[in-house]
């Protein structure tokens, strides 16, 4: 048996029609620093196979717009009230799409590099993404938005946290339970971005 196949969370996604299990991720999130309120717009970036979108959409009974890129196709037909794009969500397709459909109140990202084992440069890999996700939302998220965004731990996601610190009303590193015990991934979470 894989390990997906073995695990309560996968089990639990598959019967409430959610193609990952890293829906419990954005579930347990949104549980402690409530995030999501009907009318926002949302932006997620690392989408695919669809279910914070599909979470988000859910959650709000469709009464919010959601942007959506991955490198990868998702894995279900997009849902009324997501835009979704195969591009990566730093390139010019993404820029304009975002330009047009922004600003936004949240903007999430679960975005992760593909792994190659090595520690350091998966690290680093996920950093570099990170840091991305927080140069736009200094551009398109509004003031009194929120962010949520992975990382990989062991490399300088403290310099991000404190990069943050500066520009939302409160900034933390959030460990959800869904996380697999051997998953090196956090989530930063800021609240109440600062107006300019
Ligand atoms: C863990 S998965 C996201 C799962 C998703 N949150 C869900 O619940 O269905 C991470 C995704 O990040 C995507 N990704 C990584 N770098 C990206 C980039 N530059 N642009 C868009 N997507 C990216 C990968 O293709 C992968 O599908």
């Amino acid at each position: 048996m894989t390990r997906d196949k073995a695990d309560h969370y996968t089990l639990q996604a598959k019967k409430e029609g959610y193609p990952a299990r890293s829906v419990y991720k954005l579930k347990e999130i949104n549980e402690k620093f409530r995030l999501l309120r009907p009318e926002m717009k949302v932006l997620d970036i690392g989408a695919a196979p669809g279910s914070w979108s599909l979470f988000v959409l859910r959650t709000l009974k469709n009464r919010c717009e959601v942007t959506a890129f991955d490198l990868q196709p998702l894995g279900i037909t997009p849902p009324a009230g997501l835009v979704f794009l195969t591009v990566d969500a730093f390139g010019e397709k993404a820029a304009t799409l975002i330009s047009e459909r922004g600003p936004f109140d949240l903007v999430m990202s679960d975005a992760a590099p593909a792994t190659t084992g090595n520690r350091t440069v998966d690290t680093g890999r996920s950093f570099t993404i990170a840091e991305s996700v927080l140069a736009l939302v200094e551009t398109h998220l509004s003031p009194g938005g929120s962010v949520v965004i992975k990382i990989f731990q062991g490399g300088d996601e403290k310099v991000l946290l404190e990069r943050m610190k500066g520009l939302f009303g409160s900034a933390r590193a959030f460990k959800p339970k869904a996380c697999r015990s051997d998953s090196f991934e956090t989530y930063l979470i800021g609240t109440d971005k600062k107006g300019v």
